[in-house]
């Protein structure tokens, strides 16, 4: 098999170089059979193993990877659930390290979050945890690992989890589009580098070998005309993704789960930072092509992600009207009210060519040397690397919080509340009006992001950056939400 080049630089100046690099991959083709669970309201728990496995990521005729998987599948068993009604999943530890499972973006009961060290123990080796939660809103979520994610993430502990509307957009088929990036040496098996400083102090664990569901450029079949509804999940370490449909016709109609309140015509490519989702609606044009490519384009050269092949007879006479493409509005308050906020900051800092010099970590100031290499801490929030005993802020129950967010790094960053859904207000100094409900928001480096959301999930709740080596090495912080009165 060709030999895969190694993408990573060291030089921190070349972030840029590195995402124009991103490696063009065999012309192996693949398709992904995925089993969906499908839940009913009171179904005794699905189980879910994390385990160790092998994977097709290359191709049939490429070696097989060894990963870690839940249910010996990557992505993981593509789990449905209906809105609003509780459902459990029994978790079992097949690995030979505690882990646990995070709903990523699901505004769930606090105690089946699935953070270790804020609400629950971790599932040790051979043992079960039970997760029963309702979740309130409708559409495309993930879940994943999160005890050291930027390792068991890596390895490919994740899956889709998709909360069924009520009332869908009509659509002639929906899938997935689970994109992620693999770091493999020659021999296709994940390099084992995880947690290098390196990465943690740069832009995180770049792969050099891209999968959508799991495989490499798979198919999609589809008829003439049909209308796809795609849900997009990026579910990298740490790079920025962005795809592209030419000749496609593609519209946005949901960010981050939460639907839009108009759909946004794709006229330029799909941005993915690391954890965000997208969910499209996809037009294949009836007179068009035999073939269309989803291409990656965030390097600037191309790379084919996936193939859309068209066949058959055309199941429309003309692409079908736009129709309404809003999904149904999930019980997220229609607007917040900022006058009496609790208002904090945070600001970011640290990482290579940054301007930190020290920093306190665990309750004592470090210079940035000795903070990288004896305690593998690269990044603060407002001074403090790592997370801290003290919540960032503590607030009553339905209390507005605006985050005034500053990106004072060279890297860009992923930022991820659990437990809530929150807006941006303003950006750079501009206010931002009616944007989309969102888990995770990226920042270029010198961005200057206020984001408001309602604190109304009781609980203890992580805050951190999504790109999972930057959260290892200190961009992380929680907060405190109190009981309603
Ligand atoms: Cu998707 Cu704290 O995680
Ligand atoms: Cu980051």
């Amino acid at each position: 098999m060709e030999a895969l080049r190694e993408l990573f630089v060291s030089n921190a100046r070349e972030r840029y170089v590195n995402r124009r690099k991103f490696l063009g991959t065999s012309a192996a083709l693949a398709t992904t059979m995925m089993l969906p669970f499908k839940l009913g309201a009171s179904a005794r728990p699905k189980i879910i193993k994390a385990g160790f496995a092998e994977a097709v990521l290359m191709g049939m005729d490429k070696p097989k990877t060894a990963v870690m998987a839940y249910n010996a599948q990557i992505p993981g068993p593509t789990i449905r659930i209906p809105q609003g009604k509780r459902v459990n999943f029994l978790v079992k530890n097949g690995l030979d390290q505690p882990t646990s499972v995070h709903w990523h973006g699901i505004r769930l009961e606090n105690g089946m979050d699935g953070v270790p060290g804020l609400t629950q123990d971790p599932i040790a080796p051979g043992e079960d945890f039970e997760y029963n939660f309702i979740a309130p809103d409708a559409g495309t979520y993930w879940y994943h690992s999160h005890v050291r994610s930027w390792e068991q993430v890596g390895r490919g502990l994740y899956g889709p989890l998709i909360v069924e509307e009520t009332a869908p957009i009509e659509v002639d088929s929906d899938h997935l589009f689970v994109a992620d990036d693999w770091r493999l040496d020659d021999a296709g098996q994940i390099a084992g580098n995880f947690g290098h400083m390196r990465d943690a102090s740069h832009g995180g664990r770049l792969g050099n070998w891209l999968t959508i569901n799991g495989a490499t450029k798979p198919t999609f079949v589809a008829r003439p005309g049909e209308r796809i509804r795609l849900r997009c999940i990026s579910v990298a370490n740490a790079r920025i993704m962005e795809f592209a449909f030419p000749g496609l016709i593609a519209q946005m109609v949901a960010i981050d789960g939460q639907p839009l309140s108009a759909a946004r015509s794709l006229d330029s490519a799909l941005t993915l930072a690391p954890a965000q989702r997208a969910d499209l609606v996809i037009d294949v044009p009836v007179n068009g092509d035999k073939e269309y490519v989803i291409n990656e384009v965030s390097t600037g050269e191309p790379l084919v992600a996936a193939l859309v092949v068209v066949s058959g007879e055309p199941i429309r006479a003309h692409v079908k009207e736009p129709g309404s493409l809003i999904l149904p509005a999930n019980p997220l308050p229609s607007s917040i009210p900022l006058e009496n906020a609790l208002v904090v900051d945070l600001h970011m800092e640290g990482g290579a060519m940054g301007q930190l010099r020290e920093a306190m970590y665990q309750g004592q100031m470090f210079d940035l040397r000795s903070l990288v290499m004896e305690k593998g801490k690269a990044w603060t929030f407002n001074g403090e690397a790592g997370t801290t005993v003290s919540p960032l802020f503590k607030t009553p129950f339905g209390q507005t919080v605006t985050v005034n967010m500053i990106n004072d790094t060279r890297w860009p960053h992923a930022m991820h509340i659990h437990g809530h859904h929150f807006r941006v207000i303003e950006k750079n100094g501009n206010p931002v009006s009616n944007s989309p409900w969102r888990d995770t928001e990226l920042m270029e480096p010198g961005d200057k992001t206020s984001i408001s959301f309602i604190a109304d999930n009781p609980g203890k709740w992580l805050f951190h950056c999504h790109m999972l080596e930057h959260h290892m090495a200190g961009m992380g912080t929680w907060f405190d939400v109190g009981l309603p009165s």
